[in-house]
């Protein structure tokens, strides 16, 4: 198995059979070639360098019914809030000051946020802060709309693909979403020049080997800036809430595999992996991971922005997950960078 490592080191694809292997083994000798190799990759594109992301969860609202998020519509115990353009703005400015130069807006597909509210918030946020990156994390908009939010100063754009088998994507999504607009909004987004962040779950009920490959192939046809990849985790008020979570091994295999195919990609280790592991993120960027999402949604909201059970992050104590960020990642030998991160080209 070593020998298909070594493969996917040098030439950076493997055949369907080789990732079946691979994704499939549980060998500690192969797990660990990948990891070494994955850390040096990702060093060789950008060093020790870890970037921070300031997340801005800024609706639980959601009008779509995912299967497996806490969010859902369906979720009437779910406590819903939405933040206003001034929470928002005072976010950006204590995250400016704890250093951050990329702020997430990231929220459930909530028709309250039209695209005159955003783009004066977007807009605001670029004047302020012209150093400042801005990244959207809001689902799936009409092409219009992205247009307009890029042309307000948008730069980036996050929208995790979740399934690119039609059969998986079904089964996770059974109403009203579909595989073929969430592709669409995928190439419309790059066609606009948004730098562009696809990714899936780990271990999401009924996913097998062969629906990884497939999410595999069409990361490599998208070739997308930024891959986020995390377990699922099952959330006690959704239809999944007796389903397993995915494990640790099978995330870090395939966050090594990501760093390998896409050396340059910018890779998160996600909050859903610190929520399975204590030192989760850790041993994710010890495995070509070099992005950290900070929580720096106002502290009263953060249980709310409730996707799975369990979240890091959502405590009083977490009002300051900089600090605690920054011990985490140099203990792990890495180093927090300043500027903006964009992906190298
Ligand atoms: N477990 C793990 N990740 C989840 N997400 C939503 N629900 C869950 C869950 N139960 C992920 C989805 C979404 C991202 C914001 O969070 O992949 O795109
Ligand atoms: Fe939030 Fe540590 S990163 S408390």
């Amino acid at each position: 198995m070593t020998g298909i490592v070594e493969k996917l080191y040098n030439t950076g694809d493997l055949s369907d059979g080789e990732l079946k292997a691979l994704i499939g083994t549980d060998d500690t000798e192969t797990a660990e070639l990948l990891r070494r190799y994955a850390d040096e990759t990702r060093q060789k594109s950008y060093g020790k360098k870890v970037f921070l992301r300031g997340l801005i969860e800024i609706s639980s609202f959601c009008k779509n019914d995912c299967l497996y998020c806490g969010i859902r519509r369906s979720n009437k115990d779910a406590d819903r809030y939405r933040l206003s353009r001034e929470d928002i703005l005072s976010c950006c400015e204590n995250g400016y000051g704890l250093g951050f130069r990329t702020f997430v807006m990231q929220g459930g597909e909530d028709s309250f946020f039209t695209d005159d509210f955003l783009c004066g918030v977007i807009s605001e946020i670029k004047e302020k802060y012209p150093d400042c990156a801005v990244t959207l994390s809001l689902g799936e908009r009409s092409y219009e709309s992205f247009r307009r939010l890029r042309e307000a100063g948008a730069d980036r754009y996050l929208l995790r693909h979740e399934a690119a088998s039609e059969e998986l994507y079904r089964k996770l999504h059974p109403v009203e979403m579909s595989l073929e607009n969430r592709k669409e909004c995928l190439f419309s987004l790059k066609e606009l020049g948004y730098q562009v962040g696809a990714g899936f779950m780990v271990g999401a009920p009924f996913q097998n080997t062969e629906h990884i490959i497939a999410d595999l192939r069409f990361l490599q046809e998208l070739q997308p800036q930024m891959i986020g990849i995390g377990p699922f985790i099952p959330h006690h008020n959704t239809p999944f809430a007796g389903e397993n979570g995915g494990t640790l091994e099978l995330t870090l295999r395939l966050l090594g595999i990501l760093r390998l195919m896409f050396p340059k990609v910018l890779l998160p280790a996600t909050t859903a992996l610190g929520t399975i592991a204590p030192n989760g993120r850790e041993l994710g960027l010890k495995t070509g991971c070099n992005v950290v999402m900070p929580n720096l949604s106002p502290v009263k909201v953060r249980k709310k922005y409730d996707l799975y059970d369990n979240k890091i992050c959502t405590g009083e104590e977490a009002a300051e997950c900089r600090g605690c960020l920054q011990r985490r990642i140099e203990s792990a030998g890495y180093e927090i960078a300043s500027e903006r991160g964009d992906c190298i080209k």
